[in-house]
């Protein structure tokens, strides 16, 4: 029988206070922060949605683990444990650990990627689009075209436009370092990416003579969609799908804070051998010595067991149950979500849910600082303040307003997911009341950190 529960596949050994505070408090505290989330202080929040990136709650097994570490300068042990984990994983034989993700992306574009050059994906990730652009190269989002309709329901909303990369390479021909795709896809929703797309976009790359590369953080999540959406995987163990996914490509960068199940971490691994030693000479430059790279050996140690237990079909069948638990929730409130509801995350529709505030007023952010005001729900604007802003400076609405409301792995229960969306319904029902807001101070780049907003 099909229960309405979504069992929490552990049990809880640590715990820490869920912090509470006034509206009247926190309306104090948005006043100080310049109505940006990102400057609020996680004492004042209750619910803290704002990413699934770091805030991972670690097992038993990955705290006993980081205890018998071996913190030795070269040659660690845990290294060693680290690196066997990635290839017996991922199938790559070289395994190159960074302090994150965009320790990984920085390493491997500053070798790689010069001026003028064009590098596609699925959709960047914004540090992924900022350290391309920083470089001078064009990064270009070849998402398809379901994958740009909130409203489409479809399996694989992360899926290349196998055509357009087609005339992409034909066009760019000599200028493309190297095609990526993110799996699943962030900024298109969490949305994954199905293994006959990967299989084309491979097959592409091969015809070409271009290097495929996955942003492969959530690599898991992608995984469990394709056992339980894509035609003929729904037998298959999750491990061997991740198998299939990287045999496609030819190396993966990798956050590990997310399906690492870590605070801390990232990789890059490759199938081949020819960048590696520039990269490793650069990582002693930038980041550490190749056995650590930035990290403490007790930092790859919960990363090596991480990579295992995010692959137990138990957990991510949690994982998306508690996803989709959140998004039915919101959508029986009358609040437009992203379809279907992505692996890591739901992302709110603003543009939809408040059609009485312009782009230029960033509907999205005024949801996430009410989500904020009224129940301490901290969110995560991706609309028109992480992307309206060209390079040149002029103002282009981004395609999408919307939301996100990030889970972190292993963190909240049921119940607290029911507390929040009673809190969301009945910002919903008053939601005519919301006013926007304007930018009064920003940085040149990545602006959604840092900007200072005020009420309009
Ligand atoms: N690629 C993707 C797809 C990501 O989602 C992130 C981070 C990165 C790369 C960069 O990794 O943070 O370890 O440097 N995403 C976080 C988020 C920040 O909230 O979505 P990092």
């Amino acid at each position: 029988m099909q229960r309405r529960s979504i069992i929490e596949p552990f049990k809880i050994k640590i715990v820490e206070p869920l912090p509470r505070r006034s509206v009247a408090e926190r309306e104090r505290i948005l006043e100080a922060a310049g109505w940006n989330l990102f400057n609020v202080h996680a004492a004042d929040v209750t619910f803290d949605l704002l990413t699934d990136s770091g805030t991972t709650a670690m097992s038993a097994a990955q705290w006993g683990a980081m205890m018998v570490a071996d913190e030795s300068y070269a040659g660690s042990r845990s290294f060693y444990r680290f690196e066997e984990v990635v290839r017996r994983i991922t199938g790559y034989d070289h395994v190159i650990p960074t302090h994150q993700g965009r320790a990984a992306e920085h390493l491997l574009f500053s070798l790689h990627v010069r001026a003028g050059d064009h590098v596609p994906s699925n959709n960047h990730f914004d540090t992924t689009r900022a350290n391309l652009e920083q470089l001078g190269a064009i990064a270009v989002d070849l998402v398809c075209a379901e994958g740009k309709d909130p409203t489409v329901d479809h399996p694989f909303k992360g899926n290349v436009d196998v055509g357009r990369l087609e005339a992409f390479l034909v066009e760019y021909s000599g200028s493309v370092p190297f095609v990526m795709t993110t799996i699943t896809n962030n900024t298109g929703g969490g949305q994954p990416v199905s293994l006959a797309n990967l299989r084309a976009v491979s097959a592409l790359c091969r015809r070409f003579r271009v290097p495929f590369l996955l942003d492969a953080c959530r690599f898991a999540e992608n995984a469990w969609f394709i056992k339980v959406r894509e035609p003929g995987q729904t037998g298959r163990d999750v491990r061997e799908i991740a198998r299939d996914m990287f045999d496609l490509a030819d190396g993966c960068l990798v956050s590990a804070k997310k399906d690492g199940l870590v605070n801390i971490g990232g990789f890059i691994a490759l199938r081949g051998g020819t960048w590696v030693q520039d990269l490793r000479s650069r990582l002693i430059l930038t980041e550490g010595f190749p056995t650590y790279g930035g990290l403490a050996a007790r930092d790859l140690e919960a990363i090596a067991v991480g990579l295992d237990e995010v692959l137990d079909e138990a957990y991510l069948e949690y994982r998306a149950g508690v996803t989709s638990y959140l998004a039915d929730g919101l959508g029986r409130a009358g609040v437009p979500t992203m379809r279907p509801p992505g692996g890591h995350a739901v992302y709110i529709d603003a543009r939809a849910l408040l059609p009485h505030i312009p782009p230029a007023e960033f509907p999205a952010q005024a949801f996430a600082v009410e989500c904020y005001r009224a129940e301490g729900i901290r969110s995560c604007e991706i609309g028109s303040v992480m992307f309206g802003k060209q390079p040149d400076g002029t103002f282009v609405p981004a395609a999408m307003e919307l939301v996100r409301f990030a889970i972190p792995r292993r963190v909240y229960t049921q119940a607290h997911f029911d507390y929040m969306l009673e809190g969301i319904t009945e910002i919903v029902d008053r939601r005519t009341e919301l006013r926007g807001l304007k930018i009064v101070d920003e940085p040149p780049f990545l602006r959604h950190f840092t900007a200072r907003f005020a009420p309009v």
